[in-house]
C-alpha cells in the first residue's frame, strides 16, 4: 500500500528528541522479524540502557500470550527500549507500566482521550490502538534486563487492518489517524513517546513504584466499569478498582470482596464508548 508518510530517519527522529538516556544509541531498520527480538540480541552483547530499536516492518511482530502483532510497512510504530533496572522479578509488573503510561500520555497530547487497559493496552474509546510486550529474562533471583516493546497504530488504514485482521478485530481496533483524523509524523510521535518513556523511568527510579501506580490509575480505562475477568478456568465478575502495588488488577465481586487478578483476559460488560 502506497505511504504519504514520512520514512522513520536518525536525522528527523533526533531534531525532535530531548531524552539523555532513552534513545542515546537508536537503531532503525526496515524490517525486522521482531523488534523485542532483535534488541535481544544486542542486550546479549551488551547495549547500554536506554538502547532503542525501531523498524519500519515487522515480519514475525510478538503480541502478548503468543499472539502476532499486525506490522505493515511504513504505517505504525515498532519500537523496543532496553532498560536495566535493578528489580526482582515480583517488581515488573509495576515497572511495565511506565511504558502504557507513556504512551497513553503521547497520544493524550496528540488529542486523542487514550487509556490504559490493564496490563498494559492503550486505548480510544474502548478501541485497542496500541499495546507492549515485556520481555525479561531472569537469571538467579535477579532480573537481567527489559525489554519494553511498543506496538502504536499510527496511519494504517481501516481497510488495510479489516483486510489482514478480519472485520470483528479490525471494529476493535484503531489508528491514531483514524481518531484524529488527520496523518501522523512517525519520527515525531517516536520522539515523545521516547521522551515520555524517560520521565516515567525516570520517576520510577526517584519516587518508586507508587508514583508510577497513582499516574497509572488516573488513566485506567476499566476503573469503576463492571467487568469479567477471565483467571484459568475462573471468572471474576465486577468493578474495577484500580491496580494494587504488586501490578495485579483489583476487581470487587458483588459481595464487595476485593479480588487480585495476576494474570487474564478482561473485558468491559458496560459500556466503553462512555469512558472519555
Ligand atoms: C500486545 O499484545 O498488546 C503487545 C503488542 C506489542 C507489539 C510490539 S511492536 C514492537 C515490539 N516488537 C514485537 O515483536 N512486539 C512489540
Amino acid at each position: 500500500m502506497e505511504r504519504t508518510c514520512d520514512r522513520l530517519s536518525l536525522e528527523r527522529l533526533r531534531r525532535h528528541l530531548t531524552t539523555e538516556v532513552v534513545g542515546h544509541h537508536v537503531y532503525i531498520f526496515d524490517t525486522v522479524d521482531s523488534t523485542n527480538h532483535v534488541l535481544a540480541g544486542l542486550a546479549d552483547r551488551g547495549a547500554a540502557e536506554g538502547t532503542v530499536v525501531l523498524a519500519e516492518a515487522q515480519t514475525a511482530g510478538r503480541g502478548r500470550h503468543g499472539a502476532s502483532w499486525f506490522s505493515p510497512e511504513g504505517a505504525n510504530l515498532y519500537v523496543s527500549v532496553l532498560f536495566r533496572p535493578r528489580l526482582a522479578p515480583r517488581e515488573l509488573p509495576l515497572f511495565a507500566p511506565i511504558a502504557s503510561l507513556a504512551l497513553a500520555e503521547t497520544i493524550w497530547l496528540e488529542g486523542a482521550p487514550a487509556r490504559i487497559k490493564w496490563p498494559n493496552d492503550v486505548v480510544v474509546r474502548g478501541r485497542k490502538l496500541g499495546g507492549v510486550l515485556v520481555e525479561a529474562p531472569v537469571i538467579g533471583g535477579r532480573v537481567v534486563h527489559v525489554i519494553l516493546g511498543i506496538g502504536v497504530n499510527l496511519n494504517v488504514q481501516p481497510a488495510e487492518m479489516a483486510a489482514a485482521l478480519g472485520p470483528a478485530a479490525a471494529e476493535a481496533a484503531v489508528s491514531l489517524r483514524e481518531a484524529l483524523g488527520h496523518e501522523l509524523d512517525r519520527n515525531v510521535f517516536a520522539a515523545a513517546l521516547l521522551g515520555r518513556l524517560e520521565k516515567w523511568h525516570h520517576t520510577f527510579v526517584s519516587r518508586g513504584p507508587e508514583a508510577v501506580r497513582v499516574a497509572w490509575q488516573a488513566r485506567d480505562a476499566l476503573r469503576g466499569h463492571r467487568i469479567e475477568a477471565h483467571v484459568g478456568d475462573d471468572v471474576c465478575v465486577g468493578r474495577g478498582r484500580g491496580i494494587d502495588l504488586d501490578g495485579s488488577l483489583v476487581v470487587e465481586d458483588d459481595r464487595g470482596q476485593a479480588r487480585h487478578v495476576v494474570a487474564g483476559a478482561v473485558r468491559m460488560l458496560d459500556a466503553p464508548e462512555l469512558d472519555d
